[in-house]
This record gives structure tokens, sequence and C-alpha cells, in this order.
């Protein structure tokens, strides 16, 4: 079937889903029944070659902040723009900024766009433009040039439950709801996912490879805290735990605003980090409808500065508050092979242990690790196959963290890639060092409480590992 009568079926479908509910600015919980047909529905989101320059953006400067410090109107205005933007798609299942559309813009740029934006460095720069339209939207819908997306800060300790407004009510009449979530509003996060050993080595990230990636390969962050999230609140079957539809929870919108902080948080981390300043990445495009359904380009560089090109800011970063000074990254890397087993020889090991005698960090990289693909998951990787076995998580002396593993499309146009992955080692690395025979990794899916995993332990090969260990810059 070609796109266009895809589309009139599609139309057709959605104006009988949304017969008879209530015009825009309204509450309407008839709304929120999204078609399943949109599932297939990932179409381009607009005529290629036609966009126009985006322009610059003249609104006031105002703070995104954390959702759990909305006011009652606060979250009461953003209900109603989102109830707003749900009631579009079925009014006008035409109109780009509806919210069909807007979760379909995600659909498309990664599971069939011959460009994915993820899995490379695109991925902070193009969510960032998404979010930004996105967030257009929902003002003009609500007429407020004011208004910012809330972002969920899942770092904080105690902000592991999704924030109250995307589940309280936990039911249709809430339009920040989503009825496939793995979660549920009493859940928290698992703090091996979003805890400080995370966070650490992606606030410190040496340089832009590091934290956002490359060409072909992604930055640490883009596996985990934020590919852990999707999976934790989408499970398998959840929207939130494959791209192609997760841009159907509007909590989507919240995790990924608090991703585009770390990268501000990273920016401002360091004067050595910087975005890439080579013109394939500056002149990298995207095209978005804006908030009058213009069409519109926007280009990497007029990204990089949120608060004067996007016009919005983030509180303070936390990034100093985790790390008392700023870190170069001293490489060891011994001539290994690594064959299953990591043994360090002395010389290295030496090196290691005096770097934690002086409480430096200590990283480990796992380069292109051998993992499944084949679906959603969160892995959680020991040092030691009979540990894996017991599987006692961070509890375990050989616990080394977690992968994530998040599908573009559960119909797998393109597979997902393996992510880069460093795991701050500092507190476990010494006596693991110490044993003769050396690390054995091994990784097991984690289980989570809707879905029985078969646990299987696998020993986890890869291409390279090696270690990292901080150095106070003496600048
Ligand atoms: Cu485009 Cu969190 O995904």
């Amino acid at each position: 079937m070609s796109r266009s009568d895809f589309s009139s079926s599609r139309r057709a479908f959605l104006r009988n889903v949304g017969a008879g509910t209530s015009a825009l600015g309204v509450l309407a919980p008839g709304a929120l029944l999204l078609p399943s047909v949109s599932q297939a529905a990932c179409e381009p989101p607009g005529t290629p070659g036609s966009a126009r320059p985006w322009r610059a953006d003249c609104r006031p400067i105002r703070p995104r902040r954390p959702a759990s410090t909305l006011t009652a109107a606060e979250v009461q205005k953003l209900k109603v723009a989102y109830a707003a933007m749900r009631a579009l798609s079925v009014s006008d299942p035409d109109d780009p900024r509806g919210f069909t559309h807007q979760a379909n813009i995600h659909c498309w740029f990664c599971s069939v766009s011959t460009s994915p934006v993820h899995g490379n460095w695109q991925f902070f720069a193009w969510h960032r433009a998404y979010l930004y339209f996105h967030e257009r939207i929902l003002g003009k819908l609500i007429n407020d040039s004011e208004f910012r997306l809330p972002y969920w800060d899942w770092e904080i300790s105690t902000h592991r439950k999704m924030p109250s407004a995307y589940t309280s009510p936990d039911n249709s009449t809430n339009p920040l709801w989503n009825g496939t979530r793995a979660m549920s509003p009493a859940d928290e996060l698992p703090d091996e996912d979003v805890n400080e050993d995370v966070m650490e080595p992606v606030y410190s990230a040496a340089n832009f490879g590091e934290f956002g990636g490359g060409v072909s390969y992604s930055g640490i962050p883009e596996g985990s805290p934020h590919g852990s999230v999707h999976v934790d609140v989408g499970g398998w079957a959840g929207d939130m735990g494959a791209f192609d539809t997760a841009g159907r929870d509007p909590i989507f919108y919240a995790h990924h605003a608090n991703v585009d902080k770390l990268w501000s948080d990273w920016n401002k981390g360091a004067s050595s980090h910087e975005n890439p300043s080579d013109a394939t990445f500056l002149n990298l495009n995207w095209s978005f409808y804006d908030e009058n359904k213009v069409w519109r380009s926007i280009k990497a560089s007029q990204l990089l500065n949120h608060e004067t090109q996007l016009r919005y800011n983030y509180g303070l970063s936390r990034f100093r508050e985790i790390l008392p000074c700023i870190l170069d990254w001293i490489i060891v890397r011994p001539p290994w092979r690594f064959d299953r087993a990591v043994v360090v020889e002395p010389k290295f090991r030496d090196q290691i242990m005096k770097a934690l005698d002086e409480r430096r960090p200590v990283r480990m990289h796992i380069n292109h690790p051998q993992i499944p693909l084949d679906k959603s998951a969160v892995y959680r990787v020991y040092a030691d196959p009979k540990e894996a076995e017991a599987d006692a998580g961070p509890k375990s002396p050989a616990f080394l963290g977690v992968i994530p593993v998040v599908l573009n499309s559960r119909e797998k146009h393109h597979p997902p890639k393996a992510p880069q992955v460093v795991l701050n080692v500092s507190h476990r690395i010494a006596n693991l060092l110490r044993s003769p025979e050396g690390m054995r990794l091994a990784f097991v899916e984690r289980p989570s409480k809707k879905e029985k995993v078969e646990r299987k332990v696998q020993l986890l090969s890869a291409r390279d590992v090696y270690f990292s260990y901080g150095e106070t810059m003496r600048e």
C-alpha cells in the first residue's frame, strides 16, 4: 500500500475513534484512545526539500524545571497542553502538531529514516531539536509563550518514582498517563540504573566522543542511564521500551528533557567539555513542523546554546556536587588480549592500585560488548560467573554495573547497536584485581516484576576491555 493509501485509511480510523470527543483545550478523555494502528503509521513527518529555515526565537528565556517542583496550577497547565495536543490528533488527524504525529516523529527518525538518530552523535542534538519544537507547540496550544517542558530528574535519589503528574490519576482521564508502562506509580527506578556510579562517568566524560558519541557510535549516557530508564518504564512490551513507540508516552518528553539537561551540565562542567567543532557535525540538520504548522529546518549549530538560541535554561548543574574537581583521564590499556578472562598484569595492576590509594576514580571500559540485541532489556554485568548466577545486584562484590539495550522497533527495521560502556568501578575493583585467575566477565538479564525472564548467565566477550583513572587537572 502506498503512503497516501495508508494515510487515508488511518485518517478514517482516527475519525471513528475520535467521534464525539470534545474540542481543543478541554481535558478530553476520549482523545486518549490512541489507535493501535499508529504502530505502523510511522510516516515521514513532512515533505523533504520544502523546509524553511528556522528563525531566531524571540520568546523570553524561561527555565525548564524538575517535574516534582511544579505547582498544582503548573501541573494543570501541562495536562491541559497535552490534552489539547491529543485532541488535535482526533479533531484534525492531518495536523502535524497532534500527539500521534508528534509521537511518530520519533518513530520515523529512529526506525525508518536512513539516518537514524540513535547510536551516533546525532542523539543529543536531534532530541534537543525535537523537544524544542514539541515544547513550542504545547505552549502555543495553551497560548503561553512561557511554557517550558518539565524534566524528570531521576538521578536524584528521592525522585526515582515517575513524577506524580504523569501517574495521578493513574488512568486515561490523565493526558500524561500511558497504559503500557511496566512501572506502576509506586515503583522506583532501580538505583543501579541511575545512581552516582552511573552518573559519574557521564558528568566526567573526557570529550564529546565519550559523552555524545561520533559518526557511528554512541556516547556513554545514551546507553546508561538513558536506555535503562526506557526499559524500566516500558519493559519489553510497553511504549517506552522501544524507540518507535516511546514518543507515545508523555513521560518520554520529561525523560528526554533530563537527558538534554545532562548535555547542558556536561558542557558547563569543564572548559574541555566542548561540542564538536567539525563542520559535519555543525551542519547536521533536521526538519520539524513548528507551532504554526510551518515545516522548518534547524541545524546542530543552531541548538548548541539552548539558553540564547532556544530560550530555555536549567537550574544549577549537579556536576560539582558529584565531582569536586575537573578530571582528566589516564588510560591504562595493557597489551592484553581480552579472551573471556581479564587478567591484569602486576605492572598495570599496581598502577591502578596506586590510583585507588590516591582516591582517584577508576573506570572500566567495555568496547563492543557482545550482548543480545534482539530485545529491550537491562543486563547486569559481574566479574565472576558464579556471582552472576546468584545475581545479588550491587550487593555482590563482583557487580560491575548494567548495560541496557533498547530496540529501535519491535519489528526490527534497524537492529540496535551495543552501547559504549564505561563503568565506575572505583569501589570494587581493588579486590577483583587481586584475583589470580583474573576477572571472568558474565552477564545476566535483570528480571522485572511484570515480565518473567528465563535467567541465563552468559560469559561476556568484547572487542576490548581497559581501564582509566581520573586525575585532577593542573590548570
Ligand atoms: Cu530517541 Cu530516548 O530516545
